[in-house]
C-alpha cells in the first residue's frame, strides 16, 4: 500500500519524506487555508515546494465547479510539475473534467467520494485514483473501512485501473484495516503515520536490552 501524507505543511511533508516511506501528498483548499496559503501565486508556488520535496504524485485540487472552469484550471495546474495530479470534485461537471484530463494523459483524484456509485462512475470516466473519505463516513455512523471494501470488489470485478485512494485517514486502525482490505493507497496525516511505529513493548523491550547491556558495560 502506498502512503500519501494529507497536508500542506512543509515541515510535515519534509519529516514523512525523511522516514523514507512516503509515497505522495494529497492537499486540499481546507489544508491549504491551514498552512495560510494564499492568492493564486502563492498557491501554485506551494505546489511546487511540495514537488521538491517529495517524488511522488501531489494532488492539487481544482477550485472552479463548472466543466470550463475546471478544465482551465486543472491544465494550468498540471504544467506545474510532471508529478501534480488534477484533484476534482465528484459532481457531474466534475466526471465530465476527469473524462476529459484522462483523455490528455493528465493524472486525476477523484475527491469527495462517499459512495459506491461514486467511486464507479469516476473509474468509468478514467479517473487515476478515487478518494473515498473514511473517517467522514465513520463520523455520520457510516463504515468507512466498509466502503473501501465495496469499491475494492467492484474494481476488481472489472480490473479498473483507478487506484483506491483511502482518504479523510484518522489514526492508525484506519491504516491497517485499509492495509487489510486491499486499498492501493492511504493519506493520512502525519500522527496516524508516526503512531504505526509505536508499540509499548518495544518501549520496555529496548529500555530492559539498554540496562541489561550496560549492567556489564556500562
Ligand atoms: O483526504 C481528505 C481529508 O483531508 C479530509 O480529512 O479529517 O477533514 O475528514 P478530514
Amino acid at each position: 500500500m502506498k502512503f500519501f501524507i494529507d497536508t500542506a505543511n512543509l515541515d510535515q511533508i519534509k519529516e514523512a519524506e525523511d522516514l523514507g516511506i512516503l509515497d505522495g501528498v494529497t492537499t486540499n483548499p481546507s489544508l491549504m487555508a491551514k498552512e495560510g496559503i494564499s492568492g493564486a501565486n502563492n498557491i501554485l508556488q506551494h505546489y511546487v515546494n511540495i514537488c521538491k520535496i517529495v517524488d511522488g504524485p501531489v494532488s492539487a485540487e481544482v477550485i472552479a465547479t463548472d466543466f470550463d472552469g475546471m478544465v482551465k484550471e486543472g491544465d494550468n495546474l498540471a504544467e506545474l510539475h510532471p508529478n501534480i495530479v488534477v484533484k476534482v470534485p465528484m459532481t457531474k461537471d466534475g466526471i465530465k473534467a476527469i473524462k476529459y484530463f484522462s483523455t490528455k494523459g493528465i493524472k486525476t483524484n477523484c475527491t469527495l467520494i462517499f459512495s459506491a456509485g461514486q467511486a464507479l462512475i469516476a473509474a468509468k470516466a478514467g479517473a487515476t485514483y478515487v478518494s473515498p473519505f473514511i473517517g467522514r463516513l465513520d463520523d455520520i455512523s457510516v463504515s468507512g473501512v466498509g466502503l473501501i471494501e465495496q469499491i475494492r470488489l467492484i474494481f476488481d470485478n472489472y480490473m479498473f485501473d483507478t487506484e483506491i485512494l483511502a482518504a479523510s485517514v484518522r489514526h492508525p486502525m484506519h491504516i491497517i484495516e485499509c492495509a487489510e482490505i486491499g486499498a492501493d493507497v492511504m493519506t493520512g496525516p502525519l500522527s496516524a503515520i508516526l503512531a504505526l511505529i509505536n508499540h509499548p513493548l518495544t518501549d520496555s523491550g529496548l529500555a530492559k536490552f539498554l540496562a541489561d547491556y550496560n549492567k556489564l558495560n556500562g
